[in-house]
């Protein structure tokens, strides 16, 4: 008796108790009271990850690999019911948001249902959130309840992989990072002014000249000009790749190509694509360039065909991103063949737009009327409404939240990307000093966290459009990829309660406590994030009671 109490001892592994307090927050969690050794199940080396339903394999992969540094157990996982301790999934069509989830936690089991395989996702995204560290260490769950779903259909991340590039697996860390988050649309910003990052193979010059600058401003946008270059591309096969690793993680990739601006790039291999014929340079500088395509030439509409259909081909993402911002209309201005198309489609200024504008727009109507023979739909930045939309078009809102607001109100579908709230490429604190050099602005986490998307002033019709919210990366000023997770992180915890929570349960304070925790994550995991929020939070002269 005493041998076995000692051996008992002696195999006793330390002990880690879960907190469901994760981010985002799950929108109801109940405790059975905890105190007892039965108000816990406990997570050990005999747990088995059982699976009901084929289709589950994945997750049930993904809760073994995510529970090994956690506890330093290989958990077995199994399509048969086991008769120890377990962790099962399964689907449960009841759930009305497919992605939405329940979890049971019981003495003798923990039973995730989800809507569909991307709830069980989510269920085990909070699980795993809510073991305190990694360590050698068995975990007790408390006995409970937890029940949640997303506020919105799209949860979107943005990375601009054209102003500095980063390879493959940098871009996989950035899916893994988006699934910590509960994310599920990767934007890839692929093509930019200043390189053309995927092949295309009926246009290999793209690649060939499009993918390579030889040097890049210095500091702000300077006439100052590095000799550093900056080279690459993906092929089909990484994009292939990524393509697959995402829909694993449950997250869908759209890739943009931006048009008929911010082709500089595209210009530099194929000049006669440009208004002037060129020659033009893959652009050494960042703003916007006045060289975009020419819209009166028909073979810039074969090109653009073509480009899109091996896009299409390639991702089988519902929407593809058309961009359509920051297209200058001085060379259109001056170009015979632009002007004489101008004249063919009968095209005047009026009060609302130009007919420089409503060019744009017969370019942007072009390419929706392909991609919708590929049976796609688009998204285009705010500014495809300048010149008339069809309804069918997704609006992207950066300027602000006007163009949401009037996309909205015509009927159009709607993702919210303000710059004020949500472009990641601003600082994180006033105190410049202590980050590296950023586009400028000042975003700090609790800035982000106070963005509502849905405001009291939309009508309902216009809160039904807002498909969802996305945070955009852009990287002049991010030449690493150590600096994409600084500058991501830790503001995509912010978004990402604005993308799942009701904005009902959203206090900063209470976030602030689960972020904290959240970093020990991070921590784990090695990323690197911004930790000027915390010090800002040290510095804070402790609250003090009259007691
Ligand atoms: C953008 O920031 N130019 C969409
Ligand atoms: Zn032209």
């Amino acid at each position: 008796m005493i041998a076995a109490a000692l051996l008992a001892a002696c195999s006793h592994r330390p002990e880690v108790v879960a907190d469901y307090n994760v981010v985002p927050l799950p929108g109801m969690i109940e405790i059975d009271t905890a105190g007892t050794a039965d108000k816990f199940f406990i997570l050990d080396k005999n747990t088995v990850i059982y699976y009901d339903n084929a289709e589950l394999k994945n997750e049930a992969d993904f809760l073994a690999t995510y529970m090994k540094p956690l506890t330093g157990l290989s958990l077995k996982t199994s399509a048969e019911k086991p008769s120890g301790n377990y962790i099962e999934l399964s689907i449960d069509n009841e759930i009305l948001n497919p992605e939405g989830y329940t979890i049971d936690i019981s003495k003798d089991d923990i039973e995730i249902e989800g809507g569909n395989a991307a709830g069980v996702f989510y269920a085990i995204q909070t699980l795993r959130k809510s073991v305190p560290e990694t360590g050698q260490h068995n975990v007790a769950f408390p006995v409970g309840n937890i029940m949640d779903s997303p506020r919105f259909a799209y949860r979107g991340a943005h990375l601009d992989v054209s102003r500095h590039f980063f390879p493959a697996d940098s871009v996989k860390k950035y899916i893994d990072m988006m699934a910590l988050h509960n994310m599920n649309t990767f934007h890839w910003h692929l093509t930019d002014d200043q390189g053309w990052r995927i092949e295309i193979e009926q246009y290999p010059l793209l690649t060939e000249i499009g993918s390579t600058r030889p040097g890049t401003t210095i500091g702000h946008n300077t006439a100052e000009i590095d000799t550093i270059p900056v080279s690459g591309f993906y092929t089909k096969a990484e994009a292939r790749d990524i393509i697959d690793y995402a829909a694993k993680r449950h997250i869908t990739v759209i890739p943009e190509i931006d048009l008929p601006g911010h082709m500089q790039a595209a210009l530099a291999a194929y000049p006669n694509l440009g208004c002037t014929g060129g020659p033009y340079e893959v652009w050494k500088n960042f703003g916007v360039t006045n060289e975009v395509l020419c819209a009166g030439n028909d073979s810039v509409y074969a090109f653009l065909d073509a480009v899109l259909g091996e896009i299409a081909d390639l991702f089988p993402s519902e929407y593809i991103h058309i961009g359509g911002d920051e297209c200058p209309k001085i060379e259109w201005e001056k170009c015979s063949k632009c002007q004489a198309k101008i004249k063919e489609l009968g095209l005047t200024t009026d009060k609302e737009h130009t007919k420089e504008q409503k060019l744009q727009s017969h370019v942007t109507k072009h390419v929706e009327e392909f991609l919708t023979s590929k049976g796609r739909k688009i998204i285009g930045w705010d500014e495809i409404l300048e010149g008339g939309i069809t309804p069918t078009a997704t609006v992207m809102s950066w300027r602000g939240e006007e163009g949401g607001i009037k996309a909205s109100a015509m009927g159009n579908d709607v993702i919210m990307t303000p710059y004020t709230y949500l472009y990641f490429d601003y600082y994180q604190s006033p105190d410049r000093d202590k980050q590296p050099l950023a586009i400028g602005g000042n975003l700090p986490i609790e800035t982000v966290y106070s963005y509502e998307p849905l405001p009291d002033t939309f009508t309902d019709e216009q809160k039904a459009h807002i498909k969802g919210v996305q945070a955009n990366l852009w990287t002049e000023y991010i030449p690493t990829y150590a600096q994409v997770e600084y500058m991501a992180l830790p503001r995509w915890a912010a978004l990402s309660e604005i993308q799942w929570m009701q904005p009902d349960k959203r206090d900063y304070a209470d976030f602030f406590q689960r972020l904290k925790k959240l970093t020990k994550t991070y921590d784990d995991l090695g990323y690197n994030y911004c930790r000027l929020a915390f010090e800002e939070d040290e510095q804070a002269p402790a609250e003090t009671t009259t007691e």
